[in-house]
């Protein structure tokens, strides 16, 4: 018995047909875009192992917030860096704190664009951990625990703040256990029970963050961040991350990074109800825009065939660096 031929490549025959039938379409509104805001003034210098990204203070800020208005791009994630740290992250939820004031400012010039506060204590601690650690000695070696429950009020004391300066939504990245709980009810009590709390719930202990420490000062004095980020290897766990989350009062759920972790984006996608964010980090854009550089790769090809992947995986909002490009090139 023999088959008719089928005749898929009918629907390929030209653009028109193969744009009717596209499963996944990109749009700017899908995207965030990331800003490092730092202290000084006049400062617009560009982080080196992320080409293209920039430490902006507060009075280079606003061409590149027009840019991302003019672009379409609706949100942007912001991450500070201090003047000064110590051992709990003052600066971080300082009332005059570097994302508070460039919020406060964002807000000013563009009440409708969405910002989004990440809120951790990494770039404000002077050991780099994301939340209150206790540190001792062992050979000669200093050595920390990460300091959960203590932990949690600091970064609930850091999330009314942004909210109080204006933020739209709140992005608790620190990994600890309770967060979503500790963070939603201290909004709550401040009044902020309309402001939503984007959870970085399925956070892996990642080298793809390398760039970023760098970006945001914020590499770890000792030890690393598997205590408290989650194991490559595992996906169950992400379950369990994410439904606590979810039981905990979490609007939306984040996976980090995307690339390495698409399976994980898909898996969120088909057990939760809730909104899935992919986060494509620093060591993600990094090694395109490197592979661009050397002319190996066709970049806007690569981003929005990556971009897409993302999408299709289930993602309904994307983080990247590449936001501005990838809005530019959907024109
Ligand atoms: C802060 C935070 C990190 C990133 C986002 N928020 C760094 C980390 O966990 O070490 C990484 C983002 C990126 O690599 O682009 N907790």
């Amino acid at each position: 018995m023999s088959f008719p031929i089928v005749r898929h490549r009918r629907l390929r025959q030209n653009a028109g047909i193969r744009s009717m039938v596209r499963e996944t379409v990109l749009h700017p509104e899908d995207l965030v875009q990331p800003i490092f805001v730092t202290y000084g003034s006049g400062v617009k210098s560009e982080i080196s192992s992320m080409p293209g990204v920039f430490h902006f203070s507060l009075d280079t800020l606003k061409d590149e917030v027009d840019e991302i208005v003019q672009l379409g791009i609706p949100a942007v994630l912001l991450f500070g860096i201090p003047e000064t740290k110590d051992s709990i992250g003052t600066s971080g939820f300082a009332d005059d704190g570097i994302v508070q004031e460039a919020t406060r400012l964002i807000k000013s010039w563009y009440p409708d664009l969405l910002v989004i506060a990440d809120t951790c204590l990494c770039e404000f601690t002077d050991h780099g951990h994301c939340g209150m650690v206790h540190t001792y000695e062992r050979d000669g070696h200093v050595c920390g625990d990460v300091l959960n429950d203590e932990s949690l009020e600091l970064l609930v004391r850091t999330a009314v703040s942004q909210a109080k300066a204006g933020a739209d939504i709140i992005a608790p990245s620190n990994m600890m256990d309770g967060f979503v709980q500790a963070i939603r009810s201290g909004l709550d009590d401040a009044g902020f029970q309309n402001v939503p709390i984007m959870s970085y719930s399925v956070k892996y202990a990642s080298a793809f963050y390398g760039p970023f420490r760098e970006a945001a000062d914020s590499a770890p004095q000792f030890g690393d961040r598997k205590t408290y980020q989650m194991d490559p290897a595992n996906v169950r766990e992400a379950l369990r991350e994410a439904e606590s989350d979810v039981l905990e009062g979490a609007d939306m759920l984040m996976v980090k990074p995307a690339m390495a972790y698409l399976d994980v984006v898909r898996l969120l996608r088909d057990q939760f109800d809730l909104p899935i964010v992919a986060y494509n980090v620093s060591g993600e854009y990094s090694m395109i825009k490197a592979a661009a550089q050397q002319g190996w790769i066709s970049e806007k090809a690569i981003v929005m065939e990556l971009l897409t992947g993302m999408k299709r995986a289930g993602a309904d909002i994307i983080i990247t660096y590449f936001s501005k490009d990838a809005a530019r090139w959907m024109r």
